[in-house]
């Protein structure tokens, strides 16, 4: 095998991160969680820089550092909606899809915009309480400072954002299986996206 893309979308803490990291370590696949791009971005933006502008110079070196907070999940979620922001980084994600060896990328939009052709393609949900609460158990571990009516807030917040802009919005691509992980424990989860990638294959 040598191109295999694998697009793992959904909304804000349903687990595709995890699920992504299982599954490219499962089949020796690499791996690109997108929403460190927008991350970066919003960061930049955050200390006063032009969106466009640090989409424009966004190098690997940006993906490091903490961008995992709620301040910078909005910064991104708002720097998203910009279509010059979101064409800047199509090319960085489509040349690390082709990569030999198996892609996996996660994301809002690999399967509807980025990697259409995606050999395997699933949209990862949960509900909105279900998804506040794994964040907020993971923001309380990293030490953060937050509620879970916080939490909660940001990640409607984000949805909304995510789902009702126009260029590229969050959405399951026609030919995507969605697995929705409310009820599923991580390894149930990881399972059900390891079989439908092995079916794929
Ligand atoms: O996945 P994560 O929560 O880190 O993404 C942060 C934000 O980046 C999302 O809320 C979304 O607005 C944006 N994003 C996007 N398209 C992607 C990945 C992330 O618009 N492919």
């Amino acid at each position: 095998m040598t191109r295999f893309t694998v697009a793992i979308d959904g909304p804000a803490a349903a687990g595709k991160g995890t699920i992504s990291k299982a599954v490219a370590a499962h089949f020796g696949f690499a791996h690109l969680d997108t929403g460190l791009l927008y991350r970066a971005v919003g960061a930049k933006v955050l200390t006063g820089v032009d969106p466009v502008r640090a989409a424009k110079a966004l190098t690997a070196q940006d993906l490091g550092g903490d961008l995992r907070t709620p301040e910078v999940a909005q910064a991104a979620s708002r720097v998203a909606v910009l279509p010059d922001v979101r064409a800047a980084l199509v090319t960085f994600q489509r040349d690390f899809a082709l990569r030999e060896g198996g892609a996996v990328l996660d994301g809002r939009d690999i399967g509807t915009v980025i990697c259409p052709d995606a050999q395997v393609k699933l949209f990862v949900t949960a509900s909105a309480a279900v998804r506040a609460e794994r964040r907020f158990l993971e923001l309380l571990d990293k030490g953060l400072d937050v509620t879970r009516e916080e939490v909660l807030a940001d990640v409607i917040a984000r949805d909304t954002r995510d789902r009702e802009r126009a260029e590229a919005p969050l959405k399951p691509a026609d030919d995507a299986v969605v697995i929705d992980t409310s009820d599923m424990n991580i390894e149930d989860a990881v399972g059900a996206a390891v079989a439908q990638v092995q079916k794929g294959l």
